[in-house]
C-alpha cells in the first residue's frame, strides 16, 4: 500500500484527498497547522510557515514515501511575508527535505491557483527565485526583492509553478520522481471568503461562472488522487487547470 503525505488536511481540498487515498487503502501522514477531525494514520501538527518545525516534523514522517500533496496555503489576506513562508518557502523546504525518501515512481502535486495563471509576466524573477534552494537563501533572495502586500497570493503561486516546471526533470531523473502543480479557479472551502475580500466578489463569481458554480473540493482532490496515482506516470512538470478554461483567457 501506498504511503502519502499531505499538508493542509485538516480542512477543504487537503481533507478529500486524505479521505480518497484512505478509500484506496492508502496509508496517510497529515499535516497541518489546526488539529484534524478525520481518521488518519498519522498527524503533525505544525505551522509550515517556519523552517525549524519543518525539521522536528520530519523526525516524526516516514522513511519511504509514494506521494506528497502539498496543499496547505494561505490566502492574501495574509501578510505577503507570511503568505511566502507558508505557499513557497515552507513547501520547498519541506519538499527538498522529504527528496532521499520517495520511492521510486513517486507523486509530488502542488497546489497552486488560477491566480497563479500570469507566471510569464515576471518569469525572470521566478526563475531567479526558483535557484535560491532553501528557505534562509528564499527568504534573503525576497528580502532584497519585496513581494506587493496586493498581489502576494498570485506572486507565490506563480512561483511555485515555475519551480515546479524548473524542478521537475532533475528530480524525474535524479530520484525518480514526477512533480506537478495543478491550478483551481474558485472552489468552495473557508478560504473561498477571503478571495472574495482580496479580488471582489464580483471577480470571484464571475471566474466561478465559466464553469457555471464554483467547484467542490472533491472535485480538486480526485484529480490530484489522479496525479498521484500510476495512471499519470507519463504527467510531469505540468501545471494541470481546473478552472473552466479561464487560465487561457490570460494569454
Ligand atoms: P482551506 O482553507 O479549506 O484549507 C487550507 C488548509 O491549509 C487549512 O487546513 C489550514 O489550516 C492549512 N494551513 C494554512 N496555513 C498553514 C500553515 N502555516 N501550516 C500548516 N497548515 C496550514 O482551503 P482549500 O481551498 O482547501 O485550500 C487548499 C489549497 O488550495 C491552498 O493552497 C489554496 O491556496 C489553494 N486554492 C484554493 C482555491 C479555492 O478557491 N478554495 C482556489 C485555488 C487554489
Amino acid at each position: 500500500n501506498k504511503t502519502i503525505v499531505i499538508t493542509g488536511v485538516s480542512s477543504g481540498i487537503g481533507a478529500d484527498v486524505a479521505k480518497f487515498a484512505r478509500m484506496q487503502g492508502a496509508r496517510v501522514i497529515g499535516m497541518d497547522r489546526n488539529p484534524a477531525s478525520l481518521s488518519l494514520d498519522g498527524f503533525v501538527q505544525l505551522d509550515l510557515g517556519d523552517p525549524q518545525a519543518i525539521e522536528t516534523a520530519l523526525q516524526q514522517l516516514p522513511t519511504k514515501i509514494d506521494a506528497l500533496c502539498n496543499i496547505a496555503g494561505v490566502p492574501g489576506t495574509a501578510e505577503a511575508d507570511l503568505v511566502g513562508r507558508v505557499n513557497y518557502l515552507g513547501l520547498r523546504h519541506l519538499t527538498q527535505s522529504l527528496l532521499p525518501r520517495f520511492n521510486q515512481g513517486a507523486s509530488i502535486v502542488n497546489v497552486a491557483s488560477i491566480l497563479g495563471a500570469e507566471w510569464p509576466k515576471r518569469i525572470e524573477e521566478h526563475k531567479a527565485l526558483a535557484q535560491t534552494n532553501s528557505f534562509q537563501t528564499g527568504s534573503d533572495w525576497l528580502a532584497k526583492h519585496p513581494v506587493e502586500q496586493e498581489t502576494c497570493y498570485q506572486y507565490f503561486k506563480e512561483a511555485l509553478i515555475v519551480w515546479t516546471s524548473q524542478q521537475a526533470f532533475s528530480w524525474l531523473r535524479d530520484y525518480g520522481v514526477r512533480m506537478n502543480c495543478v491550478a483551481p479557479g474558485p472552489v468552495m472551502t473557508p478560504i473561498l471568503g477571503d478571495f472574495v475580500s482580496m479580488l471582489g466578489e464580483e471577480r470571484v463569481q464571475a471566474d466561478a461562472d465559466r464553469m457555471l458554480r464554483p467547484a467542490y473540493s472533491d472535485e480538486v482532490a480526485d484529480v490530484i488522487t489522479f496525479l498521484c496515482s500510476d495512471q499519470a506516470r507519463w504527467i510531469c512538470g505540468a501545471n494541470i487547470p481546473i478552472d473552466g478554461g479561464l487560465a487561457s483567457t490570460y494569454i
